[in-house]
């Protein structure tokens, strides 16, 4: 599997231009599972098995970025995030474009008082790419130009958020040989310009529940998030709520009682910001009880975002267990 995450976290996908991800996944899910498809926006959708309440479990493909905007003269442009991206992790970074283009990015300083300025509030009207006198079309879209790292239980990437989840589903349905209980799984476009993806792809699903799988914050680190519970290496977290949705009860109570009857390590998350695609599954046709299960992870929407080996695995043994339990 960490191949998998590997390949998934360094291949190029931002909001809007996930077909390579997409592509990837398709290969990486195809003799695995009874039938997919695209949808007409670009969502992936999975299914395997035949009986009972089926389930859907999303994961999105797409990734944080940039996009250049407008040229400012030879080899330096005006660039817009894609998603969350704060100007302070953007500034330095060195970028790879759709193109195969390379950039870093820099700020504009004429005097000491800009710098000053600058640091205690930048914003992107003051950041430029730099691409060394090469030439890029307005409008090229770009990622953090990152690397897998793996140093014992911990794993680097850029964009774990939220292939590490496309990774579990794909291990899911490897491992998940002719379960009784039918099954969904979806990879979902633009989540992170606000959860586009999975606000259709469940319409022409017949599933009676949906469990969105993302990263969520881990408060492990020192003086990190104070009312944040979770944290590297104590499993799987069981989302009570976040900012844009509170999770299905009965999901959650199901989720422990699998986890507990199992033996998988599982902590309880409540996030005090963000969100998922589970907000928008929820709002799907006349509703369906959805509910997140996430991977802690630290330094999130940066090109070094690091999650724990054992939850991932025991991410892929929840899921599978849960479906397994019905
Ligand atoms: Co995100
Ligand atoms: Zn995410």
């Amino acid at each position: 599997m960490i191949e998998t995450i590997k390949i998934l976290t360094e291949s190029f996908g931002p909001s809007g231009r996930e077909s390579k991800v997409r592509e990837i996944l398709i290969e990486m899910i195809k003799d695995h599972v009874d039938g997919y498809e695209v949808d007409k926006v670009g969502n992936l959708i999975a299914w395997k098995g035949n009986v009972g309440k089926p389930v859907v479990f999303v994961a999105h493909m797409d990734e944080i970025g940039i996009v250049v905007t407008n040229e400012i003269r030879g080899g330096f442009y005006r660039i817009e995030p894609v998603g969350g991206v704060s100007p302070y992790t953007a500034l330095n970074r060195r970028y790879v474009l759709e193109d195969g283009t390379v950039g870093v990015v820099g700020m504009e300083t004429e005097t000491v008082q800009d710098a000053k300025k600058n640091m205690t509030n930048l914003s992107f009207d003051a950041l430029y790419l730099d691409t060394f006198g090469k030439r890029v079309d307005i409008s090229t879209f770009g990622v953090y130009d990152s690397y897998f790292y793996q140093n014992g239980d911990f794993l680097v990437s850029k964009a774990m958020d939220d292939r590490v989840s496309c990774a579990v589903l794909v291990e899911m349905v490897r491992r998940l040989k002719e379960p009784k209980r039918k099954f969904y799984i979806a990879f979902s476009i633009q989540e992170e310009v606000g959860l586009v993806g999975s606000s259709v792809l469940a319409y022409p699903l017949d599933v009676q529940e949906a469990i969105a799988i993302d990263v969520t914050d881990s408060a492990d680190s020192p003086k990190s998030f104070k009312r944040h519970p979770m944290v590297i290496g104590k499993g799987p977290a069981i989302k009570i709520k976040d900012r844009y949705s509170i999770s299905d009860k009965r999901i959650v109570d199901k989720l422990i009682k699998v986890a507990e009857d199992k033996g998988i390590p599982y902590q309880l998350e409540v996030l005090t910001f963000g969100g998922t695609d589970a907000a928008a599954l929820m709002r799907t046709r006349e509703g369906i009880p959805s509910a997140t299960v996430s991977i802690p992870t630290r330094y999130i929407h940066t090109p070094n975002e690091v999650v724990g080996k054992d939850d991932v695995e025991n991410t892929v043994r929840l899921l599978i267990e849960y479906v397994r339990a019905v």
